[in-house]
């Protein structure tokens, strides 16, 4: 065992916000507000986490519930426990495990993993990885012809989903990647990155990871016809060249022939014509914070989105989940299965593999606790009478 995958095994980690200081001691600044930030004045960011604060339980008492069935069947594949891994761009800056080693945790754990288009490893490394299902998130990054390729690689390495993300016509203000150089760090000369190299250098374990795992020169996944795979390169830069319109929606169809999910819908017009386009779920999110600050938490637009999509689709959310505790109440709001992002990104980036399968068992004993305390002895009996929601919210 590693130092890194001892501290993540410590009896110390006993949530997934303690492999938070674990990521930040291990990470260059750059990498981690990257990962740990959001957009703006951040308010939409801490809005996701409160907003859980503000639904409460209304448990059964005195019920005996000596096993709970934590399972669950999202887009026709059966997982283990109601939390897939969200899509996390950059996994692999994180950690030389990065997609793959969460791909492979995901799957040991019986749930699934959504590869993100701004990826390190290749879709056919990430799906040998993992024994459960995975879906790719798609960017139209590199345009139409490189995204086309993907579709393709996708489909013959057998993902089980495509997951279309709709709210990046531009990349949201990240203030802390600009204030840290993220930019010039990925795609600036040598000189315009001095400034910024001291927090690199004071990461020795880190940089070493990363330069014996080559350094991550390019995105695999985004291979461009006749110029091969993109230069890895800053995000506001590749989400400005990588917007999704309805539009496109119908061309994607043409390609993909299996399940849609359309990722950032954020109201019930969207909802429907998310589903009018063919989805078959959708997933309430606001990209963690971390594109139109000001919009509310998702946790308080599940239920608008769950009556306009009236049993239609599966609907999805992400967006605040740190604990079992959230993941029921987004279910009990009408969500089939939550996205986790940062709770299983924190543990990736303090010991890999071992960091994710540690997030994702926290998350699962928390969830299995959290339904014997509230007297339900499955995830699908989770309903709204065993939540209290804010008059406000209807
Ligand atoms: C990429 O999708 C990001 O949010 O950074």
């Amino acid at each position: 065992m590693t130092k890194t995958s001892r501290a993540v095994a410590s009896p110390r980690v006993i949530n997934v916000e303690d492999l938070r200081p674990l990521a930040r001691r291990r990470l260059p600044r750059a990498v981690f507000d990257y990962l740990d930030g959001g957009a703006e004045a951040e308010v939409t960011l801490r809005e996701n986490c409160r907003a859980f604060e503000e639904v409460t339980f209304r448990p059964r008492h005195a019920v005996a519930v000596a096993n709970c069935d934590l399972r669950t069947r999202v887009l026709g594949f059966d997982i283990s426990f109601p939390a897939l891994l969200a899509p996390v761009g950059y996994s692999r800056l994180m950690h030389p495990d990065g997609e793959a080693g969460a791909a492979r945790a995901a799957g040991v754990a019986g749930t699934g993993y959504i590869l993100s288009t701004i990826s390190g490893h290749s879709l056919e490394d990430v799906k040998a990885a993992s024994a459960g299902p995975v879906c790719y998130q798609l960017y139209l990054l590199g345009g139409r012809e490189a995204s086309e390729g993907a579709i393709e690689r996708a489909h013959n390495a057998g993902f089980s989903a495509l997951v279309v993300t709709i709210d990046t016509p531009v990349a949201g203000m990240r203030e802390r990647d600009f204030r840290n150089g993220v930019k010039e760090l990925l795609e600036g000369s040598l000189f315009a990155k001095i400034p910024f190299v001291a927090q690199v250098l004071a990461r020795p374990g880190w940089l070493a990871s990363f330069l014996l795992d080559g350094g991550l020169p390019q995105l695999p996944n985004v291979v461009i016809p006749g110029q091969g795979p993109m230069p890895l390169l800053d995000v506001s830069a590749a989400l400005a060249r990588a917007a999704v319109t309805w539009q496109d929606l119908q061309w994607i169809r043409s390609l993909w022939p299996g399940p849609i999910v359309i990722k950032g819908v954020l109201t019930g017009e969207d909802a429907r014509r998310a589903i009018d386009a063919g989805a078959a779920a959708v997933v309430v999110s606001n990209h963690g914070g971390r594109q139109l600050d000001g919009v509310p938490a998702s946790l308080r637009v599940l239920p608008e989105v769950v009556s306009a999509v009236n049993g239609r689709v599966e609907v999805l959310m992400d967006g605040g989940i740190r604990r079992g505790a959230d993941i029921a109440k987004a279910l009990c709001l009408g969500a089939r299965a939550v996205l986790c992002g940062r709770a299983y990104a924190y543990g990736l980036a303090a010991a890999g593999q071992a960091g994710v399968a540690r997030a994702l068992e926290i998350l699962r004993t928390d969830l299995e606790r959290t339904l014997k305390l509230l007297g339900c002895s499955s995830v699908a009996a989770l309903d709204r009478s065993y939540v209290n929601v804010p008059s406000s919210w209807n």
